[in-house]
């Protein structure tokens, strides 16, 4: 049956919102609203763009959809506003099926791992009034649901205002991140968070239930407590920013650990776990919970956040077919440009380009060089990260380019770190994986010491990397450039960061590529079968 999953900003509350589609239990397009409007995030927009794209990439009308499956199911009238969207922007409406946010975050984690049964677990800020999720699922028996986590306790909202706190703004939380290991861990949080013998209670009054995401999320009590910590936008940071980003990354870590022992005592699936919910994307907590082995088996898709939700969708609607929904093949289910569209593009904006017959060779040169290299292929990644098809791409061992990428290409913030991209037969001598795959780039790692010297530009100041594996089958084209560099330079490391500026969704069309391209200090563009030259 043809499913095809959808999360909407119907509210302002609503982010990242996309459509996926899968056939008979295969996802086959996964595409975000905010790669087509350029708006990241896309808070409050409907998924018009994105569902056209994944319906297109499927190569299906939308009048041949079995079933279209939404989150929102707590939401009021949200089947006549979807009814309403579907016939003002596709003339047709398919039958609708409405379900729980959380659910389809865990469907989305468990239904693209290929495990045949595990624990599942989302946790988030809120999605159906609810900030979690912990179950057991498998492929015979379908989704127990064990337990809700409430929204009064969501560690996602506690996260995030701590982000606010520190003068960023919601979906920054990456950037406290960062932020932390610079700090040390001084701030007593125990005003706020308490923890039991289960896993966390959050003491009431210090989380403001805003009326717009653009306003704060922590109350004046808050403000009060944690006063001398505070920083407005764009002030310089000091060491007490630093102190409270380390403290509140040690809580959301304590945190994490505890569900994940709460998870495996009350789940009959102590093996395997999958993970999805915005708090998914904390890699450095990831770390932890992946070195502590409460799992043997952690899981967590490319698209852990609310990007993954018409996924998860789409493989509930499955269920409700009795259709088996299949392992995700592949993260790149977005859209795919041909090298005939990028030459008229090329062409149109008098662009000095020429074609080559070995992109990942003639990369790795540029790359060898030490040029910064933007790389364009293919069909662009689902999820938050970029994974070899919309990267801009660096040599590691080049001791100060992390200071000129943050400085020529991304505008961001100078401490946060570069990830590497690593063959994956070669990831264990570089860094401490423990022998896990990281292709979706979900967990930082700590590097091995001898050799976390050949690459200064891609490790953290606490000798952590957000390490990605790349193997043949994942990749081929990304996988043969990093083989390239390797053979020039005998480093089979790459720096891999998404192809965007500070606060832009990731490229989508060649015309976005170009455009950032452009618009920074990218040195050279290769793009599909071609190279493209500033002068
Ligand atoms: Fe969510």
């Amino acid at each position: 049956m043809i499913i095809l999953g959808v999360h909407c900003g119907f509210t302002l509350f609503n982010h990242e919102p996309g459509a996926a589609v899968s056939i008979n239990g295969k996802i086959v397009s996964s595409c975000e609203e905010e790669r087509y409007t350029r708006n990241k995030e896309a808070w409050g927009k409907l998924p018009i763009y994105s569902v056209k794209a994944s319906l297109k990439l499927a190569k299906i009308k939308v009048n041949q959809v079995d079933l279209v499956v939404s989150t929102g199911v707590t939401s009021k009238n949200l089947k006549s506003k979807l009814k309403k969207f579907f016939l003002e922007n596709f003339n047709y409406c398919p039958k609708i099926k409405l379900v729980n946010h959380q659910l389809a975050h865990v469907a989305c984690a468990f239904y693209s791992s290929g495990f045949k049964k595990a624990t599942a677990i989302s946790l988030d800020g809120f999605g159906d009034k609810k900030s979690g999720l912990i179950s057991e699922v498998s492929i015979e028996k379908g989704i127990k649901k064990l337990k809700f986590i409430s929204k009064k306790n969501s560690i996602g909202n506690f996260y995030t205002m701590i982000t606010e706190f520190l003068g960023y703004k919601t979906g920054d939380e990456y950037k406290v991140m960062g932020l932390a290991a610079y700090g040390r861990n001084k701030v007593d949080f125990s005003k706020v968070i308490k923890f039991d013998s289960k896993y966390w209670k959050f003491k009431g009054g210090f989380y403001s239930d805003r009326q717009s995401p653009y306003l704060n999320t922590y109350s004046e009590k808050f403000e009060k407590l944690f006063k001398k910590y505070k920083r407005k936008p764009n002030q310089k940071i000091n060491q007490l920013h630093k102190d409270f980003a380390a403290s509140a990354q040690k809580v959301l870590t304590e945190s994490l650990i505890r569900i994940f022992k709460y998870a495996k005592s009350i789940s009959n699936l102590k093996s395997k776990i999958c993970f999805a919910g915005g708090v998914a994307l904390n890699c450095s907590a990831i770390k932890e919970l992946v070195y502590d082995r409460i799992f043997k088996e952690i899981y967590i898709p490319p698209n852990p956040s609310d990007r993954g939700l018409p996924v998860g969708c789409a493989y509930l609607g499955s269920l409700f077919f009795k259709d088996i929904p299949k392992k995700l093949q592949t993260p790149f289910l977005g859209s795919f440009y041909s090298d005939g569209l990028i030459k008229k593009e090329l062409l149109n904006n008098n662009c000095n380009f020429k074609k080559i017959s070995n992109p990942s060779k003639v990369a790795a040169d540029y790359l060898s060089k030490g040029k910064i290299v933007g790389w364009y292929q293919g069909r662009s990644e689902s999820g938050a990260r970029a994974l070899g098809n919309r990267s801009i791409l660096a040599n590691p061992r080049i001791k100060n380019m992390k200071k000129i990428l943050n400085a020529k290409i991304k505008y961001r913030e100078e401490f946060r770190p570069f990830a590497p991209a690593v063959l994956k037969e070669e990831a264990e001598k570089y860094f401490k994986t423990l022998g896990h795959q990281v292709p979706y780039m979900n967990c930082t790692v700590m590097a091995n010491n001898s050799y976390a010297k050949k690459i200064p530009a891609a490790v953290h100041i606490d000798n952590t990397s957000r390490v990605q594996t790349v193997s043949k089958k994942f990749n081929k084209k990304f996988y043969n450039l990093i083989k390239n560099l390797k053979m020039k330079t005998g480093v089979p490391v790459v720096i891999n960061t998404s192809f965007n500026l500070k606060g832009q969704p990731i490229v989508e069309t060649p015309r976005d590529a170009l455009m950032t391209f452009f618009g920074s200090g990218i040195d050279v563009l290769i793009m599909g079968s071609y190279v493209v030259f500033k002068k």
